[in-house]
């Protein structure tokens, strides 16, 4: 498997805007603390988070092609099968590939589940100190709220292993550990 620095380096390597490196960083995070938390691979998980939109500048004209055409950007065998399904199912909607297993639930509720923590964040004063989930529930009713965030993929956390309010807790610490490098401090 890839390791953190040439992962890192392959994802700065495509040109994405600041807010899509810090998307990738805040996704690693919270999958890396959900593997701890299950009794996954954190390693896996977290690398599969950082890596799960590489080819997000690539594919921004063909949609169809974003988790897939990272297949091809990607050293041989730098990820796994399983990780490579669970990209391709982050985003199914487009690719086709269906959601099957945790790691595949779990990508779709923490890559998600970013978009919201951050828009709240960047909407509070003191920024990621003392969110509660609560807080960010009440903001999953506001539909009006980061509106292009998927509600219903956060919601699959349970089919990951973890209800709701145990996920929101777990991704709000996880993507606080990481405000001050993704532009939430
Ligand atoms: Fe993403």
């Amino acid at each position: 498997m890839i390791d953190r620095d040439a992962a890192l380096a392959l994802v700065k390597a495509q040109n994405p805007n600041p807010g899509l490196l810090a998307h990738g960083r805040q996704t690693e995070a919270v999958m890396r603390a959900l593997a701890a938390r299950l009794g996954h691979d954190p390693e896996l998980w977290g690398l599969t988070g950082l890596l799960h939109d590489l080819d997000y500048p690539a594919t921004a004209a063909t949609p169809e092609q974003h988790g897939l055409a990272l297949r091809s950007l990607l050293p041989e065998g730098a990820l796994p099968a399983v990780a490579l399904d669970a990209i391709a199912a982050h985003n199914d909607e487009y690719t086709g590939h269906a959601p099957a297993t945790a790691f595949d639930y779990a990508l779709r509720a923490a890559e998600s589940v970013t978009g919201i923590i951050s828009a709240a964040a960047l909407v509070r004063p003191d920024k990621m100190q003392g969110m509660a989930a609560k807080s960010i529930k009440k903001k999953m009713k506001d539909k009006a709220f980061a509106a292009n965030v998927r509600r219903a993929n956060i919601l699959e956390c349970d089919k990951a292993g973890l209800p709701l309010d145990e996920f929101l807790t777990l991704a709000i610490a996880a993507i606080a550990s990481v405000a001050a490098e993704t532009g939430l401090a």
